[in-house]
């Protein structure tokens, strides 16, 4: 396993942890799959918490729309990948692969595990698939249901119809598996 997956060129990530010039062994490509979705994790929520102090869950919403994507792409490269999916999405660019979809229905039947969201990991040497595929749970938590739960305030649900006519992300409870977030690895993108 250890020599199947050539060496990753890291530097040209900001916020990529510790560079490894050599080989990855599996166990390396899923500490780095956690450090990324840690970065991406963390600057979006406090992206969001920051734009709804300042102007509300309905501030939150535009601000999500633009920034997510974009922290998205800051943490990708032609290598790594990072995005969120789930089994029902608010924007449809985030709708799950087949792959994807198997690993939130099961984590949807048990998104945390001994206290952390579940994770699910796939190496593969098939060609035109990610050499490398990671997906961790991201649980429903308290400050999510403003915009995800089930009791949208109106002006709130009104920003959201404008915004995303097709949304699926609300009636969430806490607790429930709201998404994944998306790690792959693949050779070369292009
Ligand atoms: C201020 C409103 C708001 C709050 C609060 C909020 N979200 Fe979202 N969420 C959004 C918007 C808007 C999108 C769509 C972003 C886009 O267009 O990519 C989204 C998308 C997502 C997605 C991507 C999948 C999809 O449905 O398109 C996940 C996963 C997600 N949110 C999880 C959470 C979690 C977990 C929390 C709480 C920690 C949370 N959100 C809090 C507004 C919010």
């Amino acid at each position: 396993m250890k020599h199947l997956l050539p060496a990753l060129i890291l530097s040209s990530l900001p916020l990529m942890v510790q560079a490894q010039p050599q080989d990855q062994s599996t166990e390396q490509l899923v500490e780095e799959a956690r450090g990324l979705v840690k970065q991406f994790g963390g600057s979006l929520k406090s992206a969001l918490q920051a734009a709804i102090k300042e102007g509300g869950l309905t501030n939150g919403i535009g601000v999500c729309k633009t920034i997510a994507p974009e922290i998205a792409a800051k943490n990708s490269d032609a290598h790594w990948t990072i995005s969120r999916t789930s089994l029902k999405v608010r924007n449809p660019d985030n709708a799950a692969t087949e792959w994807q979809q198997l690993q939130l229905e099961a984590m949807a039947r048990q998104p945390v595990k001994d206290g952390k969201p579940v994770e699910v990991w796939q190496v593969s040497e098939a060609k035109g698939e990610p050499g490398f595929k990671y997906m961790s749970a991201i649980p429903t938590q308290q400050m999510c249901l403003g915009c995800h739960g089930k009791n949208i305030e109106p002006d709130v649900q009104a920003k959201l119809d404008e915004l995303y006519p097709e949304d699926q992300a609300t009636g969430f409870s806490e607790g429930d598996l709201r998404g994944a977030f998306v790690i792959s690895w693949q050779q070369d993108r292009d």
